[in-house]
């Protein structure tokens, strides 16, 4: 089990390049047996769960090399419709197999994705949008069996913006006979990114990043070649990394529009920005004061509001801001794990609920500490680049799950990181 050893109160300097999104690459690999042709995917992270994703796809029967960040697919033989059940215990973001594996093989045997570490995580909408699409779900011994031999186009309305509903929704669509429209449908940019990636094989999917979108359903599809977009929160993260140390850092290879929300409320905690619109895709220089001005209330919100993936991050920098900030968790019903863990190294917050008061604190002291979530441990590897002395932390599986070499990506703008 990897720890990192972080010895903090260093500055941040120099450039760091963000690479592909985690939450685009895993629906668009999904949506990669939709054609019978070869796929090439560049620039994909190297993540556990993009490898979870791999091993299904070649469970299923797809072939798979890959050449560094470049993967070349092969889905002209799958054989099952069954998805394995140690991988989608593994990663709860396989659930969108699902409405892959509908559109391609008409039927599938998926086990009921459990909870994780932030909450219960139901999948009742996907359930029910598939359903109006015509598929029969059966549910028994914790799998659910789907027979879907005439799906057909229906219009459906998303009681809440699901992220995992709109991709399964929008993935098994993409075959059903006639127009699929959703409703309230989630906008966030790995949504677009997978409407453009299901276009660039001959798809017709339209309205992604608005809350309507409707796909026509095809017959087939052909091959493509496809680079997702970079990692928004991944970018969120080395911005939060240069504010909680007063750092000048830049990061490259983001879209300006997709950090508005974070790069805004940096801003209102004394940051300033120096946006870089490059030729191909745009660069960010973020310089930091001494000390963060503390921010009223952020709630986090679907997209384009402030995203729930940067709340333990932006807690662990107003955790040394000067003044009180609140911040309220709109999104998942237990996403406070890292608070525990940021007093242990001498923060001062409250939680309530969904609600938790940040009070600044001048220093925070390294401590032992363990990631409880994903995005939970980043956020105690950013309090670990401020905190006087050696922070531990344990557990670092879960933040991997998300982040390709953090510590080497932080060591290179002058972290004092490793991973032990
Ligand atoms: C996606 O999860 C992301 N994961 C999450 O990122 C992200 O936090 C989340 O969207 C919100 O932006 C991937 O893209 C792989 P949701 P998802 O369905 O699709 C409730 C990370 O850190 N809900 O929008 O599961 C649900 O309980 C991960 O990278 C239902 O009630 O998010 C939650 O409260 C963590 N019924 C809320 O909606 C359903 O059928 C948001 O869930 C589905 C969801």
């Amino acid at each position: 089990m990897g720890k990192f050893r972080i010895r903090g109160g260093r500055k941040l300097e120099g450039n760091v390049k963000v690479i592909g999104a985690k939450n685009a690459i895993l629906p668009i690999l999904a949506a990669v047996i939709l054609t019978r042709k070869q796929v090439v995917l560049y620039d994909f992270p190297h993540l556990a769960d993009v490898e979870n994703m791999l091993l299904i796809l070649k469970s299923i029967g797809c072939r798979i090399k890959r050449e560094n960040s470049t993967l070349i697919i092969d889905p002209s033989d799958i054989k099952s419709w069954m998805i394995p059940d140690r991988h989608v215990k593994e990663i709860r973001s396989s659930i969108v197999m699902l409405g892959a594996v509908l559109a391609r093989m008409k039927k599938a045997v998926i086990t009921y994705p459990g909870g994780c570490e932030i909450g219960q995580r139901p999948i009742n909408l996907h359930l029910q949008g598939l359903r109006q699409l015509g598929v029969v779900i059966t549910e028994s011994h914790g799998y659910l069996h789907c027979e879907a031999a005439n799906m057909a186009g229906a219009d459906i309305h998303l009681d809440y913006p699901s992220v995992g509903a709109t991709e399964n929704i929008m993935l098994a669509a993409t075959c059903a006979k006639g127009r699929t429209t959703i409703r309230n449908a989630a906008k966030e940019p790995e949504i677009t990114d997978l409407q453009n990636f299901i276009n660039s094989m001959g798809g017709k999917v339209s309205g992604a990043g608005s809350n309507t979108i409707v796909i026509e359903g095809v017959e087939s599809f052909h091959e493509t070649e496809y680079t997702v977009i970079p990692d928004r929160i991944v970018a969120g993260t080395y911005l939060i990394a240069a504010a909680i140390t007063g750092s000048e850092i830049v990061v490259e290879n983001v879209i300006l529009d997709h950090i508005q929300a974070v790069v805004n409320k940096l801003r209102e905690a004394g940051c300033t920005f120096t946006p870089y619109r490059g030729k191909g895709l745009d660069a960010i220089g973020i310089k930091a004061p001494e000390r963060l001005r503390a921010i009223e209330h952020t709630k986090t919100h679907p997209y384009p509001g402030f995203p729930t993936d940067m709340q333990a991050l932006l807690m662990s920098a107003l955790t040394v801001a000067e003044g009180t900030s609140i911040i309220t968790e709109n999104i998942f019903e237990n996403r406070f794990k890292h608070v525990p863990e940021l007093i242990r190294m001498g923060a001062c917050i409250r939680t309530e609920g969904k609600v938790a008061v940040i009070q600044g604190v001048p220093v925070l002291r390294g401590a032992e500490v363990s990631a409880g979530d994903l995005r939970g441990g980043a956020a105690l590897v950013m309090a670990g680049l401020r905190a006087e002395g050696e922070t531990i932390i344990d557990n670092i599986r879960h933040i991997e799950r998300g982040y390709d070499k953090l510590d080497m990506y932080l060591r290179s703008i002058g972290a004092d990181i490793e991973r032990i």
